[in-house]
């Protein structure tokens, strides 16, 4: 290499040492003649200081971001003069050479001294000049970060024996529910690829074939809205195995979590990870990704309002979240969360403020509510003097998911996350089908009679559900699982149904009929009757576990090369209008029946 060290790898033993380094000008300061500059590489930053010659000639014309190389010798800094924060803090290098390696112009926004993922500069910038950007210590740790944990996992999946094995992208539809991205096909005029939703097809028939353990980081393509903790290109650790039970996936999942929390952040997790059914998680946390860095769970007072006259109240389900302490709650507080509830699609939350004193009236928007129902509801509620009862009432479902929201919001705004804690859990036993919405819809083309998978249709039911789940849709439950790390779902799978006939009830449920089944899985159902082993797998979100260990919300920082949430990629203007020729070409017109 044309240098001898890494910059920020000098140390207090290098001192007398001559070096040559390579990096950018982070910062420079010129005291007098005597030129200070802080000169960074991929390993960190030094100071280098300019005093005589040349070199300190050239050094007053050096500018921020600039590229250079140098030549010097190692010192110990004058007393005095040390900075611990920094590794390189107790040395300087005195420059006797100096050659500049490009010029920079002055960069969008400030490099030096701005280490924190978030800098305050907008992300359209931060995306444009992601260059730049990861230039920054907080963006390139992310990145760095993300590289360390897929080495961990490739380290795990090797010692249990799965081969790393690369599906195609350019395919059919994948069954994900989400929509797919197409592409079109010059050779084939009118036909069209889909890109992966996922590589789930393909890791089943790799279980057909005998490979028996498969795992592969796979970009993934779903056309879904932006989220914090969604993008439309995404990537997975994807997983699949035969020959295995629920058990066998959990036992490999926690290996890897307790390897990736130890290497990569010094954190040793408590195994086995605790388990909640999805029936459960619901009725407790009115989520099936529960926080579990606090308590606050949900109350049900269904019961306790059976035949009130109350309207509010008389609903199919009747809940509340206790806020601890929320006595003190303002009026501007609660009209606070009315709008909050309202912003959601939800009618309004009611609420309740339990006097600290003894004796004192109750406050809230209930008090209509029957006298002696009123004064046991505190109680009820299991809420104690000084708290307040946020209450919402409606269809089961969606008041439960109101609740889980409305304690999500209340434990920020009270403080009571345990920030630096690790909560991770199991949530296993979900439905196997659930009504046809927007957030899920149906795989089938004609839309089908309103069920549609929860998972994937290829989940197989729990023992229990196996001769009766297409009879009764609404409350089979699959042997599908998630894994939940402080509110996030990090990963999900299933055990696969294995067996035609089962598969074949499956689609019956969600619609499908035998042509569409045949021309959309067909050949995955052709694959089935070649002795199909029991398998089942499991896929991680690799952005979600990445920015969990990087200390982010935001999926798109340990991304390289993220794009905005409006869609594009601000960096490459990608995408763009194609010309007329490339429409034709691509036979974009073309249909291939006409
Ligand atoms: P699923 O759809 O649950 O399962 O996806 C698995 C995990 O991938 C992550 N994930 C996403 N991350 C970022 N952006 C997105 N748009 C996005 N969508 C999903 C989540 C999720 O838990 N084939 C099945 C797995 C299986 O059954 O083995 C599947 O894809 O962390």
């Amino acid at each position: 290499m044309i240098r001898t060290h890494d910059a920020g790898s000098l140390r207090i033993a290098d001192a007398g040492s001559e070096v040559v380094l390579t990096g950018w000008v982070s910062r420079r300061r010129d005291h007098g003649g005597v030129v200070f500059v802080d000169l960074r590489d991929g390993s960190g930053l030094v100071q280098v200081v300019f005093r005589e010659g040349p070199a300190a000639e050239g050094a007053k014309e050096l500018r921020s971001e600039w590229c250079v190389k140098l030549t010097g010798e190692v010192r110990e800094r004058p007393a005095g003069n040390t900075n611990p924060d920094l590794a390189t803090g107790e040395i300087e290098v005195v420059v006797s050479a100096l050659e500049v390696l490009s010029e920079s112009e002055t960069p969008p926004f400030p490099i030096h001294g701005s280490d924190d993922i978030d800098s305050g500069v907008d992300e359209v910038t931060r995306w444009r000049y992601r260059y730049l950007d990861l230039r920054r210590t907080g963006p390139a740790h992310a990145i760095r970060t993300r590289a360390r944990i897929a080495s961990v996992i490739r380290r795990v999946m090797e010692r249990h024996g799965f081969l790393d094995i690369e599906t195609p992208y350019l395919t059919r539809s994948t069954p994900e529910g989400a929509r797919d991205f197409l592409v079109p096909v010059r050779l084939q005029p009118g036909h069209w690829y889909a890109l992966p939703q996922s590589p789930q097809l393909f890791k089943q028939l790799l279980m057909v074939s005998g490979l028996e353990r498969y795992y592969q980081i796979a970009r993934c393509f779903r056309d879904e809205d932006f989220r914090a903790d969604r993008t439309p290109e995404f990537t997975q650790l994807d997983i699949e195995m035969s020959f295995l039970d629920e058990e066998d996936v959990f036992a490999l999942t926690e290996e890897l979590f307790v390897e990736l929390w130890r290497e990569i952040l010094g954190v040793e997790l408590p195994t086995p990870f605790p388990r909640l059914t999805y029936a459960e998680s619901m009725r407790r946390y009115g989520s099936d990704k529960p926080d579990l860095r606090f308590e606050l769970e949900l109350v049900d007072l269904t019961a306790h309002m059976a035949g009130t006259e109350f309207r509010v109240f008389q609903a199919e389900h009747v809940g509340a979240v206790v806020v601890p302490g929320g006595a003190d709650y303002t009026r501007k507080d609660l009209d606070g969360w009315q709008e909050w509830a309202k912003s959601r699609g939800a009618k309004g939350i009611a609420w309740l403020l339990v006097p600290a004193e003894a004796g004192a009236e109750l406050r809230g928007s209930i008090t209509k509510l029957e006298p002696d129902r009123l004064a046991s509801l505190s109680a009820a509620a299991g809420a104690k003097p000084g708290d307040a009862i946020l209450f919402a009432a409606g269809p089961r479902r969606t008041t439960l998911e109101l609740l889980g929201a409305l304690r999500n919001a209340v434990a920020r705004q009270r403080g009571l996350v345990r920030e630096g804690e690790w909560q991770f859990l199991w949530v296993v036993e979900a439905p196997m089908f659930e009504p046809v919405s927007s957030d899920n819809p149906s795989v089938t083309d004609a839309g089908g009679p309103g069920w549609t998978a929860v998972h994937h249709p290829f989940t197989a039911p729990t023992a229990e559900w196996e001769q009766t789940f297409h009879t009764d849709p609404e409350h089979a439950l699959a042997r599908a699982y998630d894994v939940v790390g402080n509110g996030m779902e990090l990963g999900g799978g299933s055990i696969r149904i294995h067996r035609r006939e089962m598969q074949q009830r499956v689609f019956d449920v969600i619609g499908l009929s035998r042509e569409e089944a045949e021309s959309k899985f067909g050949f995955l159902l052709e694959a089935f009757t070649f002795g199909p082993p029991p398998h089942g797998g499991i896929a991680f979100g690799l952005d979600r576990l990445a920015a969990t260990l990087a200390g982010t919300d935001a999926i798109r920082e340990v991304m390289a090369f993220p794009k905005a949430s409006s869609g594009g990629d601000p960096l490459t203007g990608a995408p763009t209008p194609i010309t007329d020729r490339q429409r034709s070409e691509a036979g974009i017109d073309v249909r291939p029946d006409g």
